[in-house]
């Protein structure tokens, strides 16, 4: 694949130029950072769901659904942001070149994440009255995240 793109490169007469990212390679780490992310937000909706009264509260599914944020929060992320997959160097991401500016903050920011999920698994069992306090606490980082990091929706 890559040999083939080189030639294709060579052959078009650009291959002095830099050759740019393509955004396949990168699929893996797009889907996986974007999977990882549908994951939050499904479970996110099922605590939320709950605390709105639209899915009748269930200590055990929300005990699960915080169980999944937590466990999320601790998968490696280093091999998912890697380098030239901002959305200034290939298609199909939102991911913002200011990550890698401020790759410290944004760290930071999923380690908050991971800190309220943490907090909100260990009361959204108690009752359904503990589940707007856990929602808004993880909801804060998810959207503190996407302004400084992910761009807008258009
Ligand atoms: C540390 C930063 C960070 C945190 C925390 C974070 N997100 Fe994201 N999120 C991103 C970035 C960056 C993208 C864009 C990824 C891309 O397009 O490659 C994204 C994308 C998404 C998407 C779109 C996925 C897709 O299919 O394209 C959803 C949904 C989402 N986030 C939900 C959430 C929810 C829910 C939370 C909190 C529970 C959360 N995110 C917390 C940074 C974050």
């Amino acid at each position: 694949m890559k040999a083939t793109t080189i030639a294709l490169a060579a052959a078009a007469g650009l291959a002095s130029a830099a050759v740019p990212a393509l955004a396949q390679d990168f699929d893996a780490v797009l889907k996986a950072r974007q999977g990882e992310m549908r994951i939050m937000a499904i479970n996110l909706g099922i605590l939320g769901g709950m605390a709105r009264g639209n899915l009748e509260y269930n200590a055990e599914m929300a005990q699960a659904a915080a169980d999944t944020l937590v466990a999320v929060s601790q998968i490696n992320q280093r091999p998912l942001w890697r380098e030239g997959s901002d959305n200034m160097s290939i298609d199909g991401t939102k991911a913002l070149p200011m990550i890698w500016d401020d790759m410290a903050g944004f760290r930071a920011d999923w380690v908050a994440f991971g800190e309220a999920a943490a907090a909100a698994a260990a009361t959204v069992a108690n009752g359904q009255e503990a589940l707007g306090p856990a929602l808004r606490g993880i909801g804060g980082t998810c959207q503190a995240c996407h302004e400084a990091f992910r761009e807008a929706d258009s």
